[in-house]
């Protein structure tokens, strides 16, 4: 037992040794790329939190999501750059602050600085209370309103082990499609981040059921060599009722 030990304990050093000078190497590269990256400097210059705003823009300038006086949901929302994004359309004169045509409630794990007109909900969008937090917000002063998109960037914290980053990515998206059918107006829109992999080809299929005009995206801004792409559901294909699978 204790042969066997020490040499693997050698080993394992190495190993670890090996993955770090690789890890920084890795860091030091994407450090580079990040600072040189063209939407990094044009978040910074736009004030932006992320970078990630120009992937929301360009699929919204694509297909014209987000209208004067929409309603939206954000899901997966810090540290709040698609909120900003989104904000911003909804006012007059695409200002930050000050009047906005339209209403934003924003979700997210972590907490996010405000946003002048975001109602922001901290927790897990898996569990049941927040789920039925988020609900009370949809319907505050007792007027149940429909919701016209539903925005979500939610991503887990992927391990790299691909079946078990699947299932995860695969349990988030599930649940933004089963809330949309229930909160999303008739034309309502659903857009949700997903990476190639084990759970690409059953969440197309679940889009295909869900909504009557599905839309694949692979925003410029998305960085060259990730898996990352995005889905839009366009118009439920039935009232929340009559959805297979849907209580
Ligand atoms: C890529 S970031 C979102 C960036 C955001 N769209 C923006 O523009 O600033 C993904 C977010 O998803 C959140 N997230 C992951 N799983 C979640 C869950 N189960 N419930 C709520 N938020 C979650 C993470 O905390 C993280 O902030």
């Amino acid at each position: 037992m204790k042969a066997n030990t020490k040499p693997s304990t050698a080993a394992g050093t190495k190993v670890a040794r090996k993955t770090d000078a690789k890890g920084s190497k890795v860091n030091k590269a994407w450090l580079h790329d990040h600072i040189n990256d063209p939407y990094v400097k044009l978040a910074k210059r736009e004030g932006y939190r992320a970078r990630a705003a120009y992937k929301l823009k360009e699929i919204d300038e694509n297909l014209g999501l987000i209208r004067p006086g929409s309603f939206v949901v954000d899901l997966g929302s810090t540290p709040g750059a698609w909120s900003q994004y989104v904000r911003r359309k909804l006012s007059p004169g695409g200002a930050a602050a000050g009047e906005l045509n339209g209403q934003i409630v924003a979700l997210d794990l972590l907490p996010m600085d405000p946003i002048e007109g975001v109602i922001f909900i901290q927790g897990d969008f898996r569990e049941v209370e927040v789920l039925h937090i988020l609900e009370q917000t949809l319907s505050a002063g007792g007027v149940s309103r429909k919701v016209d998109v539903v925005i979500s960037d939610m991503a887990p914290n992927l391990s790299g082990i691909e079946s078990a980053d699947a299932a995860r990515i695969a349990d988030l998206v599930e649940l933004a499609v089963e809330f949309s059918v229930h909160h999303l107006t008739q034309e309502g829109a659903l857009v949700v981040k997903l990476f190639h992999g084990g759970a690409y080809d059953p969440m197309v299929k679940l889009f295909k059921d869900t909504f009557r005009t599905v839309k694949r995206f692979k925003p410029k801004a998305s960085r060259p060599g990730s898996s990352e792409t995005f889905l839009v559901g366009l118009g439920l294909k039935m009232p929340d009722a009559a959805m297979p699978g849907v209580s």
